[in-house]
């Protein structure tokens, strides 16, 4: 079976970037990426293809290739639905905020009216594909609408998590570890719609990298990576507590540890905590299923690297206060970074927020840059904590354009993301304007602590 028309419903970090690299690949294939965000799909139309929503490293490059040749953003989800062969559903799937499961199940109404929408549109037969990541046996949901609401025709549901990590997406995907495809391979009809998914990533990924699973195997592992991913994270960050009491220094533990080649040197690195739109709901879903199916001590494993992550966040906040004698009560603390991780402009989850509102519940006042978080988006954070009123917010916070005006007349200043162009700023310059003593807090082991201590800086890094 060969793929003409692809649709992709959901045009987020996701599917925007995974759908331009699959066009770029594939010119003979059309793929049609919708979204019922108006503002987001125009974005994506700009004519200036560095408007585009999604800041990654090289994905303009690769939107203005595709774009009008075989990829296009639009708003109409049913004629994308109706003229495509394969359906990759690419929404989001957040933590539930109401209801059973509050505060951990993966709330799935965004899929399920995907599906409700694929069934009354479909004219003839689908391959539909979960981008997005789901609880395991949520195909066997999919299968259920789509079978029972639908005008007869056949649907193959195919499992295709998406591995890319933000800020290096488009690497990611052009190169992957790997392509994982679960399907219905009992069946001759599950297998060809495997084979016509496989087909397309052999465009430019080696067939052995492409992985062909049973569909539970497939959505399993996606929450697995995620919680493997996160446990590292959160493993290196208990041990960062113990090095700052003991005199070791994270990076070197990190190091010589991660030399092993059983452990491994990826996914090693200290910080104020793992942010990100993915790895703490991931996790809260695993621990919800783990729960729904009895397993408490599988729940509670999981849950600890959540609850190792707000330790994280909360003691990098603590340490600022006490450090600071013991109040921040209308002292200004500069803030680099609100990105979630370096090369991004996604602040979901960001530890950056939670620091802020711990601070702000202190009285501190905040100034903020970031190289690419929008002003409106830092205050959108901070209100949706229901923490202070609005207006609060916006008196005790302020965002700049430039890094210098941040740090100028600070008690204090704090790295709360990696991004490179940090490490290289007159640090010498930022001291002088600085009030005394000059306070630097390093939630992210970027800078140079010997350097910053020879200026006069009263150091603090995570770790050390
Ligand atoms: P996102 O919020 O950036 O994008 C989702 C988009 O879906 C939004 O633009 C939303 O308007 C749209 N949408 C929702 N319901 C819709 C509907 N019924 N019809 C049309 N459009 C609809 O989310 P994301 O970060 O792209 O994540 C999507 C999924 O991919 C999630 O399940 C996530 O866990 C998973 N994932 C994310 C990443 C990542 O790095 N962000 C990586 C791997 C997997
Ligand atoms: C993560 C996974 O890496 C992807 O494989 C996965 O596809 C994605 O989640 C998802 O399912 O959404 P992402 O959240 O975009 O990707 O970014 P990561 O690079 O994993 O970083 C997550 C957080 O962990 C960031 O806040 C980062 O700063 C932090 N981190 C990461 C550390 O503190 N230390 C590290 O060593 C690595």
């Amino acid at each position: 079976m060969k793929i003409k028309n692809i649709c992709c419903i959901g045009a987020g970090y996701v599917g925007g970037p995974t759908m331009a690299v699959i066009a770029q690949k594939c010119p003979e294939i059309n793929v049609t990426v919708v979204d019922i965000n108006e503002k987001r799909i125009e974005a994506w139309n700009d004519e200036d293809v560095e408007n585009i929503p999604i800041y990654e490293p090289g994905l303009s490059d690769v939107v203005s290739e595709a774009r009008g040749r075989n990829l296009f953003f639009s708003t109409d989800v049913d004629a994308a639905i109706d003229q495509a062969d394969m359906i990759f559903i690419s929404v989001n799937t957040p933590t539930k905020t109401y209801g059973i499961g509050k505060g951990m199940a993966a709330d799935l109404k965004y899929i399920e009216l995907c599906a409700r929408q694929i069934a009354r549109v479909a004219k003839d037969d689908k391959i539909v594909v979960e981008k997005s990541t789901l609880p395991v046996r949520t195909a066997q949901a999919l299968k259920n609408i789509l079978d029972n609401t639908g005008n007869g025709v056949n649907y193959q549901i195919l499992s295709n998590p998406e591995f890319l990590a933000e800020g290096t997406a488009v690497d990611d995907l052009m190169d992957p570890d790997r392509v994982l495809i679960g399907g219905d391979i009992d069946t001759e009809e599950g297998n060809e719609a495997v084979q016509a998914l496989v087909d397309i990533y052999a465009h430019w990924i080696p067939e052995d990298k492409i992985l062909t699973t049973n569909v539970w195997s497939s959505e399993l592992s996606k929450l697995t990576a995620n919680a493997f991913l996160a446990q590292r994270v959160s493993s290196i960050n208990a041990m960062s507590e113990l090095c700052e009491k003991t005199g070791a220094d994270v990076s070197e533990v990190s190091k010589a540890v991660g030399m092993d080649s059983r452990i491994g040197s990826k996914f090693l690195k200290s910080s104020v905590g793992f942010g990100g739109s993915c790895f703490q709901k991931d996790i809260l879903n695993l621990v919800y299923i783990a729960k729904s199916f009895g397993l408490n001590e599988v729940a509670d494993y999981w849950h600890q690297v959540i609850l190792m992550n707000d330790h994280q966040k909360k003691r990098f906040a603590a340490n600022i206060v006490k450090t600071l004698f013991n109040t921040v009560s209308g002292k200004k603390i500069a803030f680099l970074g609100w990105a979630f991780k370096k090369d991004t402009n996604d602040t979901r989850e960001s530890s950056a927020i939670y620091v802020a509102d711990y601070l702000l519940n202190e009285q501190a006042e905040i100034v903020v840059y970031d190289p690419k978080v929008k002003k409106e988006q830092i205050y959108a954070d901070l209100d949706y904590l229901n923490s202070r009123s609005e207006e609060e917010n916006r008196q005790r916070v302020t965002v700049v354009n430039q890094p210098y005006e941040a740090c100028q007349d600070a008690h204090a200043v704090a790295v709360l993301t990696e991004w490179d162009e940090f490490e290289g700023y007159d640090w010498q310059k930022i001291y002088d304007n600085m009030l005394k003593p000059a306070f630097l807090f390093d939630g992210r082991k970027l800078l140079d602590r010997k350097k910053k201590e020879e200026i006069g800086f009263e150091f603090y890094a995570i770790g050390s």
